[in-house]
């Protein structure tokens, strides 16, 4: 397939009048529609001049029949201004016919078939107009698609039905090199199939740039009904990205390495001097000779002091829960709710949909973080009766849905917590950093939902082209 090179016109086409007060001259075909059209009207004046001539034996009508054939051609060489030019310079040449005495010629016979050979001429010339338009307005859309192509910086492959390239732009020549067209899809995208799937992904390629793909089915040209790759540089956007994802990637790093140090320094000193204290304050109570009161003073303080263990045990475990990288992500969350069933008030439920497998550590830690908070906040804020928890694993994703009946919460009115409160915006993140999402649906009175989607392999940013 080739593109017509013809540069577009700026200026808008010439007018019907124009083009009709402005005969081709200097076309062959003109002179030769206007030597029939002599010849035709000349043989219909003689035989209207001279019956004797025709005597009968030839039908009057047919030489103004036979008009349709030069005004018929001037439509389709010149459309509706040659038809119309034709068929009024023809109505001229006719005029001497009209006027011969009354016992010669055929004036109504004439006037008839004149009307309908104009007709005929008028009708022709608006389909062959309407047609050159239509012609017209392809080849413009061709041109300019033609020129925004050549010109566009980005790069741009065209590619046919067999997912081959077709016809690469300047930019995209020199990014894939000249050897690109002919190539399949598969060969250029290192074995991705399906070039829709993935448009809107970024790539990036060896010249160390990112490019956000995007595949349309082009609807109108020369290229109608293939698809065009366009590659949208977004190397400068895509480094704003990484380097603020690189942040919010280190303060999450952060505050898991200040908890995961907290829960161990509470685990090995604290909680170990009051495990220490209440061994201590038993012995002390089991000496002989020690009076009653105190006996009971001593009872009374080594309970306080395991309460305080218990207490810090439970701190440090929601700091760090053992059991998230020893048992995975449900046996920790199995915990964390039936420690908080534990109270009876509020009840709390976990329900694990489709097959429970261990994911990679970072996943289950921010899923874990998600449901605590979450969890959390119902704790704190809804006064809810019942406490939902649902683990869904499917086999790309995990679903996680936190549902609390409490008094719920606008979630307009958040903007006053932006900057104090840390809790939801943090799952967001979390969220997002593990390439998933989150959403929060509440409403006062109508209790909250936490819906949160997240890939179980994370991403891995990027894909390479080579
Ligand atoms: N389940 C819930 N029910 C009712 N209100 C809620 C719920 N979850 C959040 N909220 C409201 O949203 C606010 C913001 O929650 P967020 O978790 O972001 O912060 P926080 O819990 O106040 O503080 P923190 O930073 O310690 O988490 C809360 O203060 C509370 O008003
Ligand atoms: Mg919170």
């Amino acid at each position: 397939m080739s593109f017509t090179t013809a540069s577009a016109s700026s200026s808008s086409p010439p007018s019907l009048t124009w083009r009709m007060l402005h005969p081709p001259v200097n076309e062959v075909p003109f002179w030769i529609v206007q030597v029939s059209l002599i010849a035709i009207v000349g043989v219909h004046f003689l035989a209207d001049v001279r019956p004797s001539l025709m005597s009968g034996s030839f039908p009057t009508g047919v030489p103004v029949a036979l008009l349709v054939i030069p005004i018929g051609y001037s439509a389709l060489r010149y459309g509706l201004a040659g038809s119309v030019a034709t068929t009024t310079w023809t109505v001229v040449l006719w005029l001497p016919d009209l006027l011969l005495p009354h016992d010669e010629g055929h004036v109504l016979d004439d006037v008839m078939n004149l009307s309908i050979v104009v007709m005929v001429a008028v009708i022709f010339g608006l389909r062959v107009e309407a047609e050159h338009r239509a012609q017209a307005r392809a080849l413009a859309v061709e041109t300019g698609y033609r020129q925004l192509f050549e010109s566009n910086r980005s790069p741009i492959l065209v590619l046919d039905h067999d997912d081959r390239a077709l016809d690469a732009n300047p930019a995209a020549l020199e990014l894939f090199g000249p050897t690109v067209i002919g190539r399949t899809s598969r060969s250029i995208f290192s074995g991705s199939t399906d070039v829709i799937e993935l448009s809107g992904k970024v790539l990036t390629f060896d010249n160390g740039h990112d490019y956000r793909l995007d595949a349309t089915t082009l609807p109108l040209g020369p290229y109608a009904q293939h698809v065009q790759l366009g590659f949208e540089d977004v190397t400068e956007e895509r480094s704003e990205e990484r380097r603020s994802r690189e942040f919010a990637r280190q303060m999450v790093q952060v505050d898991e390495d200040q908890r995961r140090r907290l829960a161990r320094e509470l685990h090995d000193e604290p909680l170990q001097l009051f495990l220490h204290l209440a061994r201590h304050l038993e012995a002390l109570g089991s000496v002989d000779g020690v009076p009653h009161e105190v006996t009971s003073g001593l009872a009374l303080a080594r309970r306080q002091a395991l309460e305080a263990a218990s207490r810090l045990r439970t701190l440090a475990r929601d700091l760090r829960p053992p059991a998230l990288d020893q048992l995975g992500l449900v046996a920790a969350l199995s915990s964390l709710v039936a420690h908080i069933g534990e109270s009876g008030e509020p009840s709390a439920q976990l329900e694990v949909r489709g097959e429970a497998i261990r994911l990679a550590p970072d996943v289950e830690l921010g899923a874990f973080r998600i449901v605590q908070e979450s969890l959390n906040n119902a704790l704190r804020h809804s006064g809810a009766r019942h406490l939902r928890t649902t683990v869904g694993f499917s086999s790309d994703h995990l679903h996680l849905e936190i549902v609390d009946d409490g008094r719920g919460f606008d979630s307009d009115d958040q903007a006053q917590h932006v900057g104090t409160s840390l809790g939801i915006v943090g799952m967001r993140e979390r969220a997002r950093l593990l390439g998933g999402s989150l959403s929060v649906h509440s409403g006062n009175g109508l209790g909250t939902v936490i819906d949160a989607t997240i890939p179980m392999v994370v991403p891995s940013a990027l894909l390479t082209v080579h």
